[in-house]
């Protein structure tokens, strides 16, 4: 059963609307917690503002933040799916829709926040926005986002049906996938947070790859972390040959110096093991029934 099936299925004829409920209106701790952590940012950022702590350009500084923010959110809640195979945790799916609405409420943010550093001037604003190719990119993730914001609620899937819901918001990959074409393209100078968010989203792409096409076990799990850990060093490395002209060996080198920072490549991997390995644990104390059996050696 998809999502949008199993959605419906469930659905609770007096759900409630509050962000923390879960479809029969009880209070679900984990949907608490969700919606506590993803409106700490926008509180951190008002306390910022209204404290003074900001730099003489504070828009140009919360523009920044939110962006981050929105970036971060996104490919969080690509992981909800592949954490719910590996843990076989399917509460975590009453948190998807709220990561996703964050995302996009980050997104809407970071716009009006640089729209305000404009001045409010529309046709200046206008004219930036297709004529400067970051913020196209930065445009068209944030249409697909509104589009999928709008037609995540019952209504929308009862109204499209569950396959062509599912296939409208298969475009979460493409938002995600232009936002980080957005977030290359601006970088001045540290390619870092970049290289980190493109890297967990190439790992939670592969994942999902690997358990669609393959029967993976911990060696394959591991394997494709390493795979995916080597692809953000190389695109790192390929991000300052382009931008900086530094020699791309000196870059990939970088990754064994751990005297100043712990590179991208490696928490990737880490991250990836991390998962595989929890998969494996999981799948000892309690083989797999459904969802994993495809998976049982894990
Ligand atoms: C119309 C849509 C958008 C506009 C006009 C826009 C505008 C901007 C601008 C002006 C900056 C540069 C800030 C600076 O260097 O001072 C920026 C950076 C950024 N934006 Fe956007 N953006 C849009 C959509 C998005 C979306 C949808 C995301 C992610 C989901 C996003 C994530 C980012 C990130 C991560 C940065 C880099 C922040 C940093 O340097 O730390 N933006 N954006």
């Amino acid at each position: 059963m998809t999502y949008a099936q199993n959605h419906l299925s469930r659905a609770a004829p007096l759900a409630s609307w509050a962000p923390w409920s879960d479809r029969a209106g009880r209070l679900s701790w984990l949907k608490l917690a969700c919606f506590l952590a993803m409106a700490a940012p926008a509180a951190w950022m008002a306390l910022q503002w209204q404290l003074g702590w900001l730099s003489p350009k504070p828009f140009a500084d919360l523009v920044r933040e939110s962006g981050d923010w929105a970036m971060r959110i996104l490919v969080l809640s690509l992981a909800v799916t592949p954490l719910r195979w590996v843990t076989r945790w399917n509460k975590l799916i009453l948190v998807r829709r709220m990561l996703g609405l964050a995302a996009l409420f980050y997104s809407l943010a970071h716009i009006a926040l640089w729209c305000a550093d404009l001045k409010f001037e529309w046709w200046n604003i206008l004219v930036e926005m297709f004529v400067r190719i970051f913020l196209t990119t930065g445009l068209a993730a944030t249409l697909i986002m509104i589009a999928l914001g709008v037609t995540s609620n019952d209504y929308f899937i009862r109204r499209l049906g569950a396959k062509s819901w599912n296939a409208l918001h298969a475009w979460v990959y493409a938002a995600a996938l232009l936002s980080l074409a957005h977030f290359f393209i601006e970088i001045r100078l540290d390619a870092t947070e970049a290289a980190l968010t493109s890297g967990f989203f190439v790992l939670l792409m592969a994942f999902r790859f690997v358990r669609k096409k393959l029967n993976p076990g911990l060696v394959t799990l591991c394997a494709t972390a390493v795979v995916c850990a080597l692809a953000t060093a190389a695109t790192e490395a390929a991000y300052y040959a382009i931008s900086t002209r530094v020699p791309v060996m000196r870059v990939l080198s970088a990754n064994l110096d751990f005297s100043y920072t712990i590179r991208p490549a490696w928490w990737v991997l880490g991250a990836g093991v991390l998962i595989a390995l929890l998969a494996a644990w999981r799948n000892r104390v309690s083989p797999a029934p459904s969802v994993m059996r495809r998976s049982a050696a894990i």
